[in-house]
């Protein structure tokens, strides 16, 4: 019987291009997922374009297919696609029914995002949206009454579009400021409704899937070091912001990070790993460590990258680190320099060879009772910093009985094997480990695949894959059996 204790904080996630919906209501302006497609296992999404001729085309997003967009190609969507990010699960109408759903569960939190588009329509306006800033304060305000804690991201996978087809993204130094003012429109205005955020989500994913990260057309790595440098600054400059308005306030730094194992015993394993992490680590060890590690230094050296820096910037990272780390671990993956001895895996936006100790879901990810603990351990000892699990979940091609029940026994075991481990790491090995937001919670649209039946929640959204469906919400048994968890605080 593991105890959890009161400090502890359950609750669940979910992101606003992924989960809101109305994507042009009351002033939205567009952003760089309402130009992704659907797609599925085995078709990937693609980003819709016009050139200035007219001619218009489907590229790779860089998730499962090679970012491939023209030079001089405006993103915009078109009639004739379908764009799941556009109607997602439609919280924007469904708010108050959600809300009451997770309050019914006992969450103490909710981390979800804020969609930047919605307060400022192309990022660079001057003046935000009123109607967006309602919107997200009546969400707060109901959160409060509720007794249920906002954990807010900034920025997760949905900058505004326009930023992208004017200023090509985060690799322009423009954006710091835009971002700036963004953050502190934000912070000030939900003062003591919000008392957590986050900037950028799994802002280390910018290595390999630049477009949804920092909206970069191309994958060169002089622009995603550069695109790094400014979201490194922008994040500095929210910490600072934040910490000079309210001191009580608190930034974190959101990446991915999940253990990968060697398949073999050969040392290059292990050295093909380090390489790996050393590009998983380099975004948190500035951003929490408030330093560029040498090892970067010497990496942009070799691949003839040059940082273009400007006085203070270096001295700004120092000053302004991150308050608390948050990360999203699904599983684990498997490396080698053996590639002919493994099976490709699945992954959350990476790939991983096949495990044969441990089984995967139907989209290949490694399912692992053990990575949570690890990655407590790895990440608590490298940076002594709070940790929060804000992402963790199992997503499932599942349906609804005849009684629209839905048994998800297998969910229930996954999890209670994720928090069993997340109870070792904070009992056994004195992690401070402060919370768990499980992915998901209420049904939404999958961001590697656009798909709505890679199902991850406590709750079932009636939507499917076309956007067809009542969506009506429907409790799952998992429902039932974490609000029994977060009342009782004991895992059995
Ligand atoms: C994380 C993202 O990478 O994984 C989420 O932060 C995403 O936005 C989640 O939804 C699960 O991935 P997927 O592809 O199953 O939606």
């Amino acid at each position: 019987m593991k105890v959890f204790p009161q400090s502890f904080l359950f609750g669940g996630a979910t992101s606003a291009g992924q989960f809101e919906g109305a994507y042009d209501q009351d002033g939205k302006g567009l952003t760089i997922m309402d130009v992704m497609t659907s797609g599925d296992k085995d078709r990937p999404r693609q980003i819709s374009w016009q050139l200035p001729t007219g001619e218009r085309g489907l590229s790779g997003t860089g998730i499962e297919s090679p970012l491939s967009i023209p030079a001089k190609a405006q993103l915009r969507p078109f009639e004739d696609y379908y764009y799941p990010s556009h109607a997602a699960s439609d919280f924007y109408h469904h708010w108050q029914k959600d809300l009451n759903l997770m309050a019914d569960m006992g969450f103490q939190v909710y981390r979800m995002s804020i969609a930047w588009a919605r307060l400022f329509p192309n990022g660079d306006d001057p003046v935000p949206n009123e109607k967006g800033l309602a919107f997200y304060q009546k969400i707060f305000e109901a959160c409060k009454e509720r007794g249920i804690e906002p954990m807010v991201t900034l920025s997760h996978y949905d900058m505004p579009l326009a930023l992208v087809n004017k200023y090509g993204g985060w690799k322009n130094r423009k954006l710091v400021a835009f971002f700036e003012n963004y953050a502190r429109t934000v912070i000030r205005r939900y003062q003591g409704l919000v008392n957590y955020y986050m900037t950028f989500n799994e802002i280390n994913v910018l290595e390999n899937v630049p477009y949804i990260t920092a909206g970069l057309l191309e994958d060169n790595l002089q622009a995603k070091a550069q695109a790094a440098h400014h979201q490194f600054l922008a994040s500095a400059l929210t910490v600072k912001l934040a910490h000079e308005l309210d001191p009580s306030i608190q930034v974190g730094q959101m990446f991915t990070y999940q253990p990968t194992y060697p398949l073999t015993s050969d040392p290059k394993d292990i050295l093909k790993i380090m390489d790996w992490e050393q590009k998983l680590f380099f975004y948190s060890d500035v951003q929490v460590g408030g330093a560029y590690p040498s090892y970067r230094w010497k990496y942009y050296e070799r691949q003839g990258v040059s940082l273009q820096l400007e006085e203070g910037d270096l001295a700004l990272l120092a000053e302004y680190s991150a308050d608390f780390i948050g990360f999203s671990c699904y599983g684990s993956n498997v490396m080698t320099v053996h590639e002919e001895l493994g099976q490709d895996a699945g992954g959350n936006m990476s790939t991983s060879l096949v495990n044969p100790y441990l089984p995967t879901n139907d989209w290949g990810w490694i399912m692992d009772p053990y990575a949570l603990r690890i990655a407590l351990n790895t990440l608590y000892h490298r940076y002594h910093k709070p940790l929060w699990i804000v992402e963790n979940g199992l997503g499932y091609l599942e349906d609804l009985g005849p009684d629209k029940s839905l048994d998800d026994a297998y969910r229930i075991a996954f999890l209670k094997d994720q928090l069993a481990a997340v109870h070792d790491a904070l009992t056994l090995d004195g992690v401070d480990v402060r919370g768990y937001t499980m992915w998901g919670c209420i049904d939404l649209v999958s961001m590697g695949t656009g798909e709505m039946k890679k199902r991850y929640g406590f709750v079932f959204v009636d939507v499917d894959d076309d956007g067809k469906g009542t969506y009506a919400r429907y409790p799952k048994a998992s429902f039932y059996w974490y609000k029994d968890l977060i009342s009782k605080r004991i895992l059995q």
